[in-house]
């Protein structure tokens, strides 16, 4: 009868496979983590809460991510509202007011403005580009309002700390948007970890693989391609993955060292005939996989959101190519940012780990974590358990998972983009950080990793050790 709910319970979650097979999972040692449940993990609102009134948010940046996280009040009305909003481009901020229904006093061109303003939301989404956020969590913070933060949380550790000093006196909720920590795969991921499938876990790999494309669009030519302007590639692109490592592990990160450079995309590189801008009649566009004209006018792929053009077709976008930095060649763009890396890590209990940052042409990460009874292989898609005393391997992949709809489609990371926004609204809601895997306490750590291995490489790969009191 037990076994039969439990089924049952797993089925409902679409786990059967591997569950089946965690009920038998015998003697193995353990990796014990912290207490984590996966229970909730094919819900995508906060169905079991009943609201008297939705949470109400404004929204700092009407970009990319602040309409990721309101898309969550389109499709949960009655739990989250978006009232105010704060973006200087106003084909953004009219088209986001408009949606949301915010009206003109509550609208405002930079975040500065809002806080004028006596407190008028529970909370606020900062969703601005990196050097942005010190700023307004401060004042956020001060204000009373709950936070939703997207990473990286700040510019400098220096600046991390200070925000977390501001969280604790005034003492607000905060979510760090590390949003694979609530990704159904890597959920899984460190199910199986904490379950001892695997026995102790004895090293990772993990490789980040940035699609080609989306290099030249975000790095290369975007909002990320300087240091200054936003944060080291590590931070602005990695800091995922090193949190990722650091959570499924939750062991602590004792050293790191790390090396790369910004090999490719840089003025020596370019091919004999190319000019500044794809558009200036480049002699190898037709030849150039990093094209503009190719990447924005012709492929039309998700990175035309970006360019705010109000029509697609193929004359419009050149046009607006024209003078967009998105037109610049990818040899001739003035970035400065890495485009590859690896760190290597050492946590307590003697684990080692490789990350490895490069572009591709796929994108996806994979990780291998090799255990003392087993191992898992992933894609993000199949998760691959193996077993090495019944040399059996078992698959669960994301098929069973509800991803994303709507706002959330494609930019979902694997569906823990709209987990994010259930758990914090839930968090502000019920006001209880628990509800959150990735408060900022919990941030913290992956960030100083993060920070010193770029330390480490800028210095030649000189080894760091991780001291979370300096
Ligand atoms: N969690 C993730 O997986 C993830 C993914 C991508 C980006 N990010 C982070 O999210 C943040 C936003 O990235 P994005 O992709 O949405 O970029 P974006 O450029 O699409 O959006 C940022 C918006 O902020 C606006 N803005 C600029 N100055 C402002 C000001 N003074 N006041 C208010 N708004 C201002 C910009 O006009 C823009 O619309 C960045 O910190 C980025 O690193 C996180």
């Amino acid at each position: 009868m037990k076994d039969i709910s439990r089924r049952k319970v797993l089925k409902e979650i679409g786990l059967i496979s591997l569950g089946m097979t965690m009920l038998n999972k015998g003697a193995l040692s353990g990796n014990k983590g912290e207490s984590f449940s996966i229970k909730d993990i094919n819900r995508t609102n906060n169905s079991d809460i009943d609201f008297d009134r939705p949470v109400t948010a404004i929204v700092l940046g009407a970009g990319e991510r602040g309409n990721v996280y309101a898309g969550y009040a389109v499709k949960n009305p009655n739990e989250l509202n978006i009232v105010g909003v704060a973006e200087p481009i106003p084909y953004r901020i009219n088209k986001f007011s408009k949606q949301h229904q915010i009206p003109k006093e509550k609208q405002f061109v930079t975040w500065e403005h809002v806080f004028e303003q006596e407190k008028f939301a529970d909370a606020v989404i900062i969703s601005t580009p990196d050097k942005l956020h010190y700023g307004a969590a401060m004042k956020a913070l001060e204000m009373g309002y709950d936070l939703l933060l997207e990473k990286p949380i700040a510019q400098s550790w220096k600046e991390c700390n200070d925000i977390l000093q501001q969280q604790k006196k005034f003492n607000n909720i905060v979510a760090v948007c590390h949003v694979l920590r609530y990704a159904p795969y890597f959920l899984k991921m460190k199910e199986v970890i904490d379950s001892g499938k695997i026995g102790e876990v004895i090293n990772v790999q993990h490789l980040e693989p940035v699609s080609f494309d989306h290099i030249a669009h975000s790095y290369v030519r975007g909002p990320w391609k300087n240091e200054k302007e936003s944060t080291p590639m590590l931070l602005a692109k990695s800091c995922h993955d090193i949190d990722i490592i650091k959570w499924i592990l939750n062991k602590k990160c004792e050293r790191v060292s790390s090396f790369g450079s910004l090999k490719w995309f840089k003025p020596q590189n370019a091919p004999k005939g190319c000019t500044k801008r794809c558009t200036d009649g480049c002699a190898v566009e037709a030849a150039c996989p990093y094209s503009a004209i190719k990447i924005y006018a012709r492929d039309k792929g998700w990175h035309l959101r970006y360019l705010d053009v109000k029509e697609r077709s193929f004359e419009h976008i050149v046009e607006k190519l024209k003078t967009s930095p998105y037109g610049l060649c990818v040899y001739h763009a003035g970035n400065d940012v890495v485009d590859h890396q690896v760190v290597n890590m050492q946590f307590e209990e003697d684990i080692t780990v490789g990350f490895t940052m490069a572009f591709a042409g796929y994108a996806g990460r994979r990780t291998r974590v090799m255990g003392s009874m087993g191992d898992i292989v992933g894609d993000m898609t199949n998760l691959h358990v193996f077993n090495y005393n019944t040399k059996k391997r078992e698959t669960w992949n994301t098929d069973d998972i509800d991803i994303d709809d709507g706002a959330f489609a494609d930019h979902g990371h694997g569906g823990g983009d709209i987990r994010l926004a259930r758990d914090f609204v839930r968090a502000v809601k019920l006001q209880d950080p628990k509800q959150l895997t990735s408060t900022i306490d919990a941030s913290m750590e992956s960030h100083l990793i993060g920070y010193m291995a770029e330390k480490s490489r800028k210095e030649g790969g000189k080894m760091y050790t991780i001291n979370m009191k300096a």
